[in-house]
């Protein structure tokens, strides 16, 4: 299939600068350093998904555009700072085409500007004045931070899978829920919205990870800027592997000697295409088409608008983009 195009952009293409302008406003003075650090990676732009779930989530309930794109620029803001630390941890130099932060600053500076954007988001999540979104805002990102320390630390668990499902929930899906909860939340939504927001959240950002997981096997590696099998050189076993894995139960010393990196660039590749041939991929690639189909059930009870058809194509572009 052709990728996806996001023209959902086009239903937040007004308030999207806005956004923008909201995340540069500083609320005060500070060192030229950090000026520069904070012009560099705000101009190397994001897809601007995370927002876009605010803004028509948001929308679609009635609530007040102001707030909205505060809260917006608040969870692209969370974001972009969980990238900057994520980045100088990974040992990764470029982020969007750009040299990340960490590629010419020291591992401090690097850390103290991720703490920065990290206050700012806080910030402007204030702003809102609701106690709910700051907890929710919190909460989100201790079960960010807590899944990049398991990443860190490996996991104990001998449940591959569920170690897969929860570790993708805290580094990405997590946010996601954030952003279709909290603009629920801030839209005055009963309970029962509340709660449908979420789930719809929740399931496109597992569906969203689940294909970055799978683009890691079969994208360009030009066009994601990544080697080939990016995650399993990092001994991280992500679905399309662990799809594999379990039609080969013979094999139950594979995942052992892939999580401790134990082989050479030759066994290593040898396994990719296994896995890439193996049907795994495709498999992988349903799921996450029904992790976003679940999503947009949520959706089923609000009544028809331009916001809720955004809803859904955005869920259809998270699954069906190219990179
Ligand atoms: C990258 O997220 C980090 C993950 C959670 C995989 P995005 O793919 O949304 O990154 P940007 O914001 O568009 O650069
Ligand atoms: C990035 O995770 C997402 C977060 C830290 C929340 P990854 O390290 O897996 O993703 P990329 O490849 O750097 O975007
Ligand atoms: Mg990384
Ligand atoms: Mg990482």
């Amino acid at each position: 299939m052709e990728p996806a195009t996001a023209t959902f952009l086009d239903r937040v293409r007004l308030e999207l600068p806005e956004v923008e302008a909201r995340m540069r406003a500083s609320p005060g003075s500070h060192h030229p350093s950090l000026e520069a650090a904070l012009g560099q990676i705000l101009s190397a732009g994001g897809k601007r998904i995370r927002p876009a779930v605010v803004l028509l989530a948001g929308r679609m309930l009635g609530g007040k555009p102001d707030r909205l794109i505060t809260m917006a620029a608040s969870v692209e803001l969370l974001h972009t700072a969980t990238l900057v630390h994520d980045d100088l941890i990974d040992g990764s130099l470029l982020r969007r085409g750009l040299p990340t932060l960490n590629a010419s600053w020291s591992p401090g500076a690097t850390v103290l500007t991720g703490d920065y954007v990290f206050a700012r988001a806080a910030h402007l999540a204030a702003q809102s004045g609701s106690l709910v979104l700051m907890d929710m805002f919190a909460r989100t990102l201790m079960t960010i931070v807590n899944g990049e320390l398991t990443q860190l630390f490996g996991s104990h668990s001998e449940d591959l899978r569920q170690d897969y499902y929860d570790r993708i929930y805290a580094k990405t899906a997590s946010l996601f829920e954030l952003s279709a909860e909290g603009a629920a939340v801030l839209s005055g939504s009963d309970e029962e919205t509340v709660r449908r927001m979420k789930a719809y959240g929740y399931h496109i950002g597992m569906a969203f990870q689940i294909v970055d997981d799978v683009l890691d096997f079969v994208a360009d590696p030009r066009q994601v800027g990544k080697p080939v099998a990016s995650d399993l050189r990092h001994g991280l076993l992500t679905l399309p592997t662990l799809l594999h894995l379990e039609t080969r139960p013979e094999n139950g010393d594979l995942a052992e000697l892939l999580r401790n990196r134990s082989l050479d660039e030759d066994g290593l590749m040898e396994h990719v295409e296994e896995i890439r041939s193996s049907g795994a991929i495709e498999r992988a690639m349903e799921e996450a088409r029904e992790m976003a189909a679940t999503g947009v059930s949520q959706l089923e009870d609000f009544p028809g608008s331009p916001d809720v058809d955004a809803l859904r194509e955005l869920a259809h572009y998270l699954v069906e983009r190219g990179s």
